[in-house]
Formats: C-alpha cells, structure tokens, sequence
C-alpha cells in the first residue's frame, strides 16, 4: 500500500500499517537504503490507484514524480488501473478529459467513474467504482498481463443480462437462474476498453458496473422493447441475458389462491425471439451492428455442446456465438466461465475455464476485429 500524503488525511498511517502489515511511507526518502521509489514499481505485477484523484491523474498523465506513488508509477512496467473519484466537474473538465484519454492511449486502464452520492451532498459522476468491480477488473489485468486497449472508443455497445421473470400473477413468476455476472463483466470490460455502454438489465442483484447506462427490465416483452430502442444505434448487441422462450399465456390479475381443488395445468405461449428479430433486422438493412448470441448448452444423446452450437449459430444467423456448457454447477451464477466463441465466418475459438471477465475480454477481442475488418 502506497497513501499519498492526501490519503493520509482520510485514513490514518496506523489502519494502513495494520491492514497491509508493513510500515507504510508517502515520501521517497523514508528507508531510502532500500530505494523504495524504484523497489515498489519494479516488483509490483499490478498497480492499482483506487481512489485516483484529478490531481493524481495529471501527475501520472504528464510524468510528475513528486511523492512515493507518483515515482512507483513512472518505474512500473506492469499493467496500471485508475479507480477515479472526484467531482463531477472536475471528471468533466477538459484538462482530466485529455489527462484521462492520453493515459488510456500509453495502455493504461482508467476505469469510468460511477454515478451517485459524492463526498459532499452533491450526486453525480464522479463516484469511485464499486470496490467488486476494481478487483474484478484487477484480476483481468493481472491475468492478461497487460492493460485493456482502448479500442471501443466511439462504439455503442448493448448488452442484454440477466433472466427475465414471466408473470404468472401479481406476486409470481417463471424466471431462471440466471445471475447476469457475464453480461455485467461484458459491460464493465467494454466500457473499460472505452465504449459507450447500455446495459439492459433483467432482475440483476449486484451493482452495475460504473460508467455504463442501465435500463431494468422485467419481462422478455419489456426486454425486447428495450433491446429494439437500444439497438438502433448499436455497433454492437450482445444477447447475453437467459431470455424465457415461453411465458404463461394469460397473468391472473389477482393473486392464486390456494384451495383443494387440483390447480390448474399451466398453459405457455411462445415469446419472440428477440435475438432472431435483430437478425431480421439487419437482413432488411434496418439495422447494422454485430450481433452476438450466447448458448447455453448441455450435450445430449444426439451431440456434443459444441455440435448444438454450431447448429444453433447457423439457426440463428448471428455474426458470433458464446457457446457454454451449463448445468451441474457449471456457468450460472459461478464466478468462471469456460467457452467457445463461434464465429459465423467458421472461427472457433476455445476459452479455458477462468473469470468471466477473461471470457468478457475474449469476446470484446472477437468483436474489435469484426469491427475493424
Ligand atoms: O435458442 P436459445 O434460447 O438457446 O438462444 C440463446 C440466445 O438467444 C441468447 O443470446 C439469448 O439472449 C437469445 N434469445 C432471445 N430471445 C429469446 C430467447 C433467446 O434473444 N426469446
């Protein structure tokens, strides 16, 4: 743990100490013998500046190396991850704007900051990322290596997440389990690689990842409506929401009582394929982003997951399909993910088991290409 001497004002030298179990120093000449200002960044495999202030990310934008975290910075050569915090004009003014784009340009990964409650009674943007998030994106960086490029700068990206809840009466529903992790980890790493980011999220409990719009919905129809607005402008829609193919064909107005009676057989209808309509679309030149579709899927008697992938990708005429095995404990509601991206131009690409922000990293690197191509 590296405070600056502002740090120090908000949480005192003695919780740092006892928190990390080492003497902690905001300057550069506490242990000198050791040289620390060099030490720290050349054994560090990631640096994390969580909150990271306007000022501090002038410093680091323009080389500044004043203190013991400024001089760490300068002297790493592993990825860096910006949490930023401030005010929402301070966020917004032109000098943190150019300071923030120039460190993304060097490779660094300046995460967007949240909205909400600031320091004062204000709201607004500005707020610092849900700490889950930072250590999410801090496990994707230390697994890559190496920071997110900004390579969806300018793009609109949709993502569907979540389950959707099909009423059956007032208080209940047919829903999945669905816990929406993948598709708020695709949210949050393509709002990180700079894309402007809607999130249409189907019964999703965690916070969504800062930076991104979000629209809540309940139903499949709600979800549609929401996707078809969305897409409109969309470089890219990504299906990852577990949408229900069926919903009850009539909601009882008030709440089913219990009786003795047998209940009633449940009768389903069909719900539109929300994901075969943008395909349409595109068809009828109505729409132009890249469409992906996930499939979860569990081999059976007939084929393997992967054979039911590849006829589903065909089925589905989307231009890349995420193929997942699911069941017994595997994919929903896990923090891995394993899978295989499927490309409608035959590209088959294996992602071994791992954090669903790796998966989420794979699939942005699987989209910029088809973007740029
Ligand atoms: O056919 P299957 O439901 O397995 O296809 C899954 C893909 O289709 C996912 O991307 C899902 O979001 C999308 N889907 C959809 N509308 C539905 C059902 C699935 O867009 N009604």
């Amino acid at each position: 743990m590296v405070p600056t001497a502002a740090a120090l004002n908000f949480v005192g030298r003695a919780t740092w100490e006892a928190l990390s179990h080492h003497p902690v120093a905001t300057d550069v000449f506490t242990d000198a013998h050791e040289v620390p200002h060099v030490a720290i960044g050349r054994r560090a495999d990631l640096v994390v500046v969580a909150p990271a202030t306007a000022d501090l990310l002038a410093k680091a934008a323009h080389g500044l190396a004043d203190d013991l975290l400024t001089n760490t910075l300068l002297t790493a050569r592993c990825p860096v991850l910006f949490a930023p915090a401030m005010h929402t004009e301070m966020w917004e003014h032109p000098a943190t704007a150019d300071n923030v784009a120039l460190l993304r340009r060097r490779g660094a990964t300046v995460l967007e900051p949240g909205v909400g409650r600031l320091t004062g009674s204000d709201t607004g943007k500005g707020r610092l990322p849900e700490p889950a998030e930072i250590a999410r994106i801090a496990e994707l960086l230390l697994h890559l290596g190496h920071g997110l490029p900004a390579d969806l700068v300018g793009r609109h990206v949709v993502v569907t997440a979540g389950g959707t809840r099909e009423a059956l009466d007032p208080v209940r529903f047919l829903g999945n389990r669905s816990s929406g992790r993948q598709g708020f980890d695709l949210a949050s790493v393509a709002a990180a690689r700079g894309a402007r980011v809607t999130l249409l999220a189907a019964n999703v409990e965690a916070p969504p990842p800062a930076g991104t719009e979000v629209v809540n919905v309940i139903s499949a129809e709600a979800l549609r409506e929401a996707t078809h607005t969305a897409a409109k402008d969309a470089d890219v829609v990504i299906m990852a929401a577990a949408v229900a193919d069926f919903r009850p064909a009539t909601v009882v107005e008030h709440k089913i009582k219990k009786s003795d009676a047998d209940p009633e057989p449940l009768v389903l209808i069909r719900n539109p394929d929300i994901l075969a309509e943008l395909v349409e679309a595109k068809r009828e030149g109505r729409l132009s982003a890249l469409l992906v579709g996930f499939a979860a899927e569990t081999g059976d008697a007939e084929a393997d997951v992967i054979s039911h992938g590849r006829a589903k990708l065909a089925r589905k005429g989307c231009d890349l399909l995420v193929v997942n095995a699911v069941g017994e404990g595997k994919a929903f509601g896990q923090p891995d993910n394993a899978a295989v991206i499927l490309g409608a131009d035959g590209s088959e690409t294996d992602i071994p088991l791992g954090p669903k922000t790796v998966l989420a990293a794979a699939i942005c690197d699987a989209i910029v290409i088809r973007l740029t191509s």
